[in-house]
């Protein structure tokens, strides 16, 4: 069934501690956002992308993909959340609140198609995720250790995160009034207002870019794939 893609690409990049925002850094030639939405337009069902870019933003218009007539733009906010807040609140405007919507961070360019699939055939409310590999502490004061925590219960967050438009535009809005610190992902606010997305086990290939390194692997990832 048919659905939009909201894709957050209105950040700094500060981790990745460059000149540029890491969304327009060159991954293989092309900047990261332009592999990004490449993928997304392949996805099937697709009906169209609302990209979040920041408001002093002034690469986004000059890129080749950004001339797709699927893809629209609307200026982003302060933190993730209120980017996809802007982008929900102007497909809302156009959609019905029972359109479907999967939110997309412009740092995630390797998912794969096979998760994609995934993540539209399971419940209206749904995530990728990765299964925890590493044993996780739980931290104390002083960086030590306070308790070990049951790794087989320890999913990593990873986008797409999917849910009807209506239900995520009101857990967002009332999330980021309640507690914004909370809202780091759209499951976590569709959690506070009750609900309880289905987790999908997503390949590792579907890490975020966010340190220098990261590109360094999503670059041997994407030259292994189309090689
Ligand atoms: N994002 C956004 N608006 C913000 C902050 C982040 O649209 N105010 C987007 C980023 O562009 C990215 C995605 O949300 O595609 C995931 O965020 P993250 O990986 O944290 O990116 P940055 O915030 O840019 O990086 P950093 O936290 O290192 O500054
Ligand atoms: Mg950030």
């Amino acid at each position: 069934s048919d659905y939009w893609v909201v894709v957050p690409a209105a950040g700094a990049g500060k981790r990745m501690g460059a000149n540029t925002p890491k969304q327009y850094l060159p991954i293989d030639g092309k900047p990261l956002i332009a592999h990004t939405l490449e993928n997304i337009l392949s996805w099937p069902g697709l009906k169209g992308v609302v990209v979040a870019i920041s408001a002093d933003d002034e690469v986004f218009a000059t890129l080749e993909c950004a001339q797709d007539d699927k893809i629209q733009t609307v200026i982003g906010g302060a933190e993730r959340a209120d980017s996809v807040l802007a982008a929900l609140e102007y497909l809302s405007q156009h959609q019905s609140p029972t359109t479907s919507v999967l939110v997309h961070d412009a740092a995630r360019p390797l998912v794969s198609t096979d998760d994609i699939h995934k993540l539209l055939s399971a419940a209206p409310m749904a995530l990728l995720a990765q299964p925890a590999s590493d044993t996780v502490k739980l931290a104390g004061a002083e960086s030590c250790v306070r308790q070990t925590l049951p790794r087989e219960q320890i999913w990593l967050a990873q986008t797409p995160q999917k849910a009807p438009l209506g239900t995520l535009l009101q857990a967002l809005q009332r999330g980021l009034d309640e507690n914004p610190k909370a809202i780091t992902d759209e499951a976590s606010a569709l959690e506070l207002a009750g609900h309880a997305p289905e987790l999908v086990a997503a390949c590792r290939s579907n890490f975020k870019i966010t340190h220098p390194s990261d590109l360094v692997l999503a670059e041997a990832l994407l030259r292994h794939r189309s090689g």
